[in-house]
């Protein structure tokens, strides 16, 4: 295959795919990781971790579920975050939002501050809050930061500090983020840093937020030299995805988070895969039975990998699948022309392609990712003008560029499989960023959701 030429949505492939043993079959073969002492651990020990935090998750479940759904709605799902004495529900229903007995249940002391922004504040704080006091036992307070990615700076977050302190939040109060992904990252790191750790409780209103920001303890705001520069690891008391909350979601935000959905199919779960290749459409119309498996099915796979790598040092890399693309396309762009999940979904488009220009995928699995992301109403090229030299210059500043050498997550072996490498043939990169940047044709405005 030459230079400029977009090769997997229509050609054959040019190599065998490689026998790699390892690739077939479940534990998912990254999931060979190293312990605290530095150790392999081995497949079978994560299999046993696994199974363990299946029935830590059943128990869970069994325990702390409301014991009836409200009238007319689903019966809620419950993940559990399993890291010892840090571990945490993910609750996912209908009208949990309303349900201020299941957030009571993770507050601790007595006083708790929710943040949210001007958009979300309107919708949900008011009822949100007075179901918090109606619990009785709790001295509620709020701030309302503005709204935008522009926003998530040190300089407003300093906003949840003074009223924290204004209000005499002692450490034992509970933040609660009620909003997207920025609310939440913004809210985790104020409470990271509050009085040296308040508690946190995540009430993600995105679906972005849902299967991803509020699942797995990474907080914090950017830097003017730099996205999420400035942060902790710090994990929520609980999350409560309420799908309710999804009903106001503008249309491009909704599709855009069902790109990283896509992403979880790709790297870990060929059975999610197919199965958003049966509904896509009911997660565009809001169906809230459909929202629920994916959310679920999604936060799982989160769980399971924060489980095993919560700071990032091996397995949770996988989680970047097409990020490294994605993140030259919004910083070429300026952040905000692109949603972050419209920039991952044609970043792993060339991710799928460069790896079965790798000899590492079939052809077919380009073209299902293809096709699936466009009735996800993605796009999936880059922008019209976007040059090559972009795309180097900003890929060579990725947070996975160790010791000079780039690292990519790429597909490997059959469908929901992958890897995180350095060790691939430059030119083959080259190869897919100018096939890319060359087809016009493809990435024309049509293709693009970003004209509402
Ligand atoms: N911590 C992590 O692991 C992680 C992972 C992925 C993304 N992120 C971060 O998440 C952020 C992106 O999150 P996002 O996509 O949720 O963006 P966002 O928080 O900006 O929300 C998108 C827009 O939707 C609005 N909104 C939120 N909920 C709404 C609702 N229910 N109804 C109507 N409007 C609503 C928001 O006010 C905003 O205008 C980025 O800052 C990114 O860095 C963090
Ligand atoms: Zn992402």
């Amino acid at each position: 295959m030459v230079a400029g030429e977009l090769g997997p949505c229509s050609a054959t492939l040019d190599r065998p795919v490689p026998t790699v043993a390892s690739f077939s079959g479940r534990p998912h073969p990254l999931l060979v990781h190293r312990n605290k002492s530095g150790c392999r651990v081995s497949a079978a020990s994560q299999q046993t971790r696994r199974v363990r935090a299946a029935t830590v998750q059943a128990q869970v479940a069994s325990a702390e579920a409301p014991a009836i759904p409200k009238p007319g709605t689903l019966p809620p799902k419950i993940v559990n975050v399993d890291l010892g004495d840090r571990s945490y529900p993910i609750y996912i229903g209908e009208a949990l939002l309303n349900d201020a007995e299941i957030v009571s249940r993770h507050v601790q002391g007595s006083q708790i501050l929710v943040v949210t922004n001007t958009t979300v504040a309107p919708l949900y704080l008011e009822s949100f809050v007075k179901g918090l006091r109606e619990q009785g036992a709790f001295k509620v307070e709020s701030v309302i930061l503005p709204d935008g990615e522009e926003h998530k700076s040190l300089q407003v977050l300093q906003q949840v500090w003074d009223k924290a302190l204004e209000s005499r939040l002692d450490r034992k109060a509970t933040f609660v983020a009620l909003g997207g992904g920025v609310i939440g990252d913004m809210t985790g790191f104020a409470a990271a840093a509050y009085q040296r750790g308040a508690s946190f409780i995540q009430v993600p209103t995105t679906v972005m937020a849902m299967v991803d920001s509020s699942v797995g303890g990474k907080t914090g705001v950017n830097h003017p030299l730099g996205k999420n520069m400035i942060g902790a690891f710090y994990q929520p008391r609980c999350v409560l995805a309420d799908m309710e909350t999804l009903k106001s979601l503008p249309d491009r935000e909704l599709a855009s988070g069902i790109s990283e959905i896509v992403k979880y199919g790709l790297i870990f779960d060929p059975e999610l895969f197919n199965w958003l290749e049966e509904n896509v459409e009911k997660l565009l119309n809001r169906d809230s039975k459909a929202m629920m498996h994916a959310i679920d099915r999604s936060c799982a796979i989160k769980a399971d990998i924060v489980a095993l790598d919560e700071r990032e040092g091996g397995v949770r890399a996988t989680l970047n699948l097409g990020h490294t693309f994605g993140h030259a396309i919004e910083a070429a762009q300026g952040y905000g022309v692109w949603l972050h999940g419209e920039a991952v979904a044609a970043g792993m488009v060339m991710a799928a392609d460069m790896s079965f220009r790798l000899g590492w995928i079939e052809p077919e699995i380009c073209k299902r990712t293809v096709e699936l992301l466009k009735r996800a109403k993605q796009p999936i090229t880059p922008p019209k003008g976007m040059t090559a030299e972009q795309f180097r210059s900003f890929m060579s500043v990725d947070k996975k560029v160790q010791d000079g050498k780039l690292r990519l997550v790429l597909l490997r072996g059959p469908l929901g499989n992958c890897t995180v490498t350095g060790d691939f043939d430059p030119q083959i990169l080259e190869d897919t960023i100018s096939a890319f940047v060359a087809h016009e044709g493809i990435s024309g405005s049509s293709d693009l959701p970003n004209t509402q």
